[in-house]
């Protein structure tokens, strides 16, 4: 049996996490809003439509803040459709799903979503068909006090007080060529800056997003990113990156050490970032926010045929998806000096952790490795050094067998090990050390593990791939041995 050693040295910090690194995305897209968050006809209903069990799946998952309301969807929306009394509201089609929409559930609804399940909302503004000013004008409908026309409108919704939402997102994906109103990269830049000045002139306090490259293999990429930043660096506080991960080629080895390309993409662009306050000669930091994360590959589906809430790109997630999660968020937690925001896409039944049907709700594989993150890790990430044996893949060359992040909060006492074990047939016993403190107990040790990287979740067999306690291994002064399985993710709190 291989064995690994990690070492743990609280002291060794990479930086404060950000709480934002535990977000979703909810667009107006398939059943993720109508049918999933948002179903007046579900026995599972409440008094403004919204599916209780839901609600609960997603407060269990812990989101501090959910973006909305796209994606591409935001790219052709007109904001002002989704206010208002709703038997007033617009049926229009939407252009990016090729869906109808109802426009039924809007900013307000999406305002009473977010304080139920007390996530902060993040919200975008329409880059491809609309204006400087439709943006300008949905801050002050959100954020102004009354007194003046979009603020008096709120009120009139029903709403007096400014909601006070904090994160804005200028546009969408606006370097794709599938885009609605796409733009290069000069044009964006300018679009994007005079949209920023306006919408902060509403608000100074608001925190703005700017669209980077859809992914890193756009041929744009990453002069996207540099041209755009140089248009806008002092008007913007965040980067946004967007990935979906896939594995057509059915490479396991290469899909499990997919980390290397997370990383490698944060670097690039931390890179950028670097040059571009340099030749700004700027003093204002600006921070990546990684706004559409997951896997998807199996359903790609994305035309509805002008129908309202097809079923579009509903992925069922297997355990090898739940590993490469895992590591995803992994990567979070070591990249969290840069990295400050993270929303995986999206939060209900397109490519998502939760499937829904009328009455019944499903969790996927992938379901797991989000809510320990989202739930344990807090305070600081720390530079972890792990030994561990190698593995040879045909993507990255040898990468280790165990990928591995740890959080520590000093107010707690408590350290979290997250501990990815890619080996498909090795177990690996591992031994953690802790340098600079003698850990006091094992406060809790879970794990999500299996022999068939395909087995997955179904309403039929729900508990084919969960996350379950195990029995912590036993502390000896100052290190602890348990041996991971192969395929696994095991999760240990330990008080120090
Ligand atoms: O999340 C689904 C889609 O993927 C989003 O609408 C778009 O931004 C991305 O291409």
């Amino acid at each position: 049996m291989s064995k690994a050693a990690i070492y743990l040295d609280t002291k060794r910090v990479i930086s404060p996490i950000s709480p934002l690194l535990f977000s979703g995305f909810a667009e107006h897209m398939g059943r993720c809003i109508y049918e999933g968050i948002y179903d007046p006809a579900s026995p599972h209903a409440d008094v403004n439509g919204l599916r209780k069990d839901v609600l609960a799946a997603l407060r269990e998952l812990n989101y501090r803040s959910i973006r909305y309301p796209g994606g591409n969807f935001l790219s052709g929306y007109r904001w002002e459709d989704g206010v208002g009394p709703k038997n007033q509201r617009p049926v229009r089609r939407d252009l990016a799903w090729q869906s109808i929409e109802t426009n039924q559930f809007g900013t307000n609804e999406f305002m009473q979503f977010c304080k139920e399940i007390q996530s902060e909302p993040m919200m975008g503004v329409n880059m491809g068909t609309g204006t400087i000013q439709d943006a300008a004008n949905l801050v002050e409908y959100c954020n102004a006090p009354v007194g003046t026309k979009y603020a008096d409108l709120r009120a009139e919704h029903g709403t007096h007080d400014p909601y006070g939402v904090k994160y804005w997102c200028i546009g969408n994906e606006m370097d794709g060529p599938w885009q609605i109103g796409h733009l290069n990269a000069e044009d964006y830049g300018k679009k994007a800056r005079e949209a920023a000045k306006m919408m902060r002139w509403h608000d100074p306090s608001i925190k703005l997003v700017l669209c980077g490259s859809s992914n890193s293999a756009m041929p744009s990429y990453p002069d996207w990113d540099r041209i755009a930043l140089e248009a806008c660096w002092n008007q913007v506080d965040y980067h946004s990156m967007h990935y979906y991960a896939t594995n057509h080629e059915d490479d396991a080895a290469s899909y499990l050490a997919l980390s290397a390309e997370f990383e490698s993409f944060v670097d690039t662009l931390t890179g950028v970032l670097r040059v571009v306050k340099a030749k700004t000669r700027s003093t204002h930091d600006v921070y990546l926010s990684w706004d559409e994360w997951n896997v998807w590959y199996k359903d790609g589906s994305g035309n509805g045929h002008w129908t309202e809430a097809p079923n579009l790109s509903e992925e069922v997630y297997n355990l090898e998806d739940a590993l490469v999660v895992a590591q995803w968020m992994n990567v979070f937690l070591r990249r969290s000096d840069v990295l400050k925001i993270a929303c995986i896409a999206q939060i209900v039944n397109v490519i998502s952790p939760i499937h829904t049907t009328r009455d019944g709700l499903l969790k996927h594989s992938t379901y797991y490795p989000v809510m320990l993150f989202n739930r344990l890790a807090s305070g600081t990430a720390l530079d972890v050094m792990v030994q561990a044996p190698m593995i040879p893949t045909k993507r990255f060359g040898d990468m280790p067998a165990l990928d591995v992040s740890s959080s520590y909060n000093a107010e707690t006492g408590t350290n979290v090990i997250f501990i990815v074990n890619r080996h498909q047939t090795e177990a690996v016993t591992t031994t953690l050390h802790w340098q600079d403190s003698l850990p006091t107990s094992i406060r809790s040790a879970t794990q999500l593990a299996g022999t068939d990287p395909k087995a997955a979740n179904s309403f039929e067999n729900p508990n084919q791939v969960i996350a379950v306690a195990i029995t912590p291994p036993d502390l000896k002064d100052s290190s602890a041995t348990l041996v991971l399985p192969p395929l696994s993710f095991t999760v240990l709190e330990v008080a120090l």
